[in-house]
């Protein structure tokens, strides 16, 4: 039954998104497919309708790597759409090789943290203040390798090459805390929540050093899971009515890679409120505005800066 209740999945043509895509509109959700290229985001949208024969699906572009585009698709969702009920901030690249975006900020930092946090901002507004509305974040347990470099951001003299992947992926994650935090300040009762997929055999490691890649693939059969249950994760954040702002969740099964879902295991690090709030002021001056959105419209209600 359609609900008239809309949802959000950035990088929704594949992996993890897509079946996080279909769990929504399974439940009835009108959800946008924000995808960077639109020809594998309407093969993605024609195979979905095949599955859920009433799903309704509109695809919008979306690079997260770029604000210009950030801020194109959002006013453009803004012009159609009155409200936003779930916002699945999924998209994500792994790339070992150093790359930059336009503004010169490592390539993962800036799409998997950077372009969420910007995206967030500039939607939140249109979100009911009600515990159905959900802000889901997609970290990692990469997230535990990871700290805020904030003294080499781009992480050009970091010795492993994953770790500036695993630092945006704890970033999304201390971002989902900081959020919540910040939405309780201004008393408010959407609910920003995180969840981690475990292992799953996907387009991401594409570019992960060779010999990671290939030990990879060999193991992956053995200790991951297929796409759609690594999608449970996020769709428990988005759906569930057990659901707690700040919640993480993630498999419960071998090494947090597979299983069904429960309450994710994070480092202390990533709980260190002093880290977030720092994260928090740094986004800002890198995307070069204030985040916004918080306050309720003529609440008054404070926030936190
Ligand atoms: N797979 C795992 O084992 C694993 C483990 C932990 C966390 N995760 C996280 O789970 C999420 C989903 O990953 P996945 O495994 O499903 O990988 P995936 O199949 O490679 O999907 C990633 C999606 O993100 C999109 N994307 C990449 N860069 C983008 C950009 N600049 N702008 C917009 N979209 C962009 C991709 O688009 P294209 O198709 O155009 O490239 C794709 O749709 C990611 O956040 C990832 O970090 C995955």
């Amino acid at each position: 039954m359609r609900m008239n209740r809309t949802a959000i999945v950035t990088g929704a043509n594949s992996g993890v998104g897509f079946y996080t895509t279909i769990g929504l509109a399974k439940a009835g959700f009108s959800v946008v497919m924000a995808c960077r290229n639109r020809n594998k985001a309407e093969a993605a949208s024609a195979e979905i309708r095949h599955l859920v024969v009433d799903a309704e699906l509109e695809v919008m572009e979306l690079d997260l790597s770029s604000t210009t585009s950030v801020r194109a698709f959002a006013s453009g969702f803004r012009e159609q759409h009155q409200h936003l009920n779930i916002l699945v901030n999924n998209a994500g690249v792994l790339d070992v090789s150093g790359r930059k975006n336009d503004a010169g900020i490592e390539l993962q930092l800036a799409t998997n943290h950077l372009g969420h946090f910007l995206l967030t901002s500039m939607l939140i507004e249109r979100m009911p203040d009600e515990p159905g509305s959900r802000v889901v974040s997609l970290s990692s347990i990469a997230h535990k390798q990871g700290r805020i470099a904030f003294d080499d951001i781009n992480c050009e003299h970091q010795q492993d090459k994953l770790f500036a992947y695993a630092q945006s992926k704890l970033a999304c994650l201390m971002f989902a805390s900081e959020l919540q935090r910040r939405l309780e300040a201004a008393s408010r009762k959407i609910l920003s929540v995180c969840a981690h997929p475990g292992g799953t055999d996907s387009g991401l490691f594409d570019n992960m050093p060779r010999f990671q890649y290939y030990a990879f693939r060999l193991l992956a059969p053995f200790i991951t899971h297929s796409n759609e249950e690594a999608a449970k994760p996020s769709l428990h954040a988005a759906l569930s009515p057990e659901v707690r702002g700040g919640d993480y969740f993630g498999p419960q099964g071998f090494r947090d890679m597979r299983g069904p879902v429960g309450h994710a295991a994070r480092t202390p690090y990533s709980e260190d409120q002093e880290v977030a709030t720092r994260l928090w002021q740094l986004s800002e001056e890198l995307i070069g505005e204030p985040f916004t959105g918080l306050k309720r419209e003529g609440s008054g209600s404070p926030g936190i800066d």
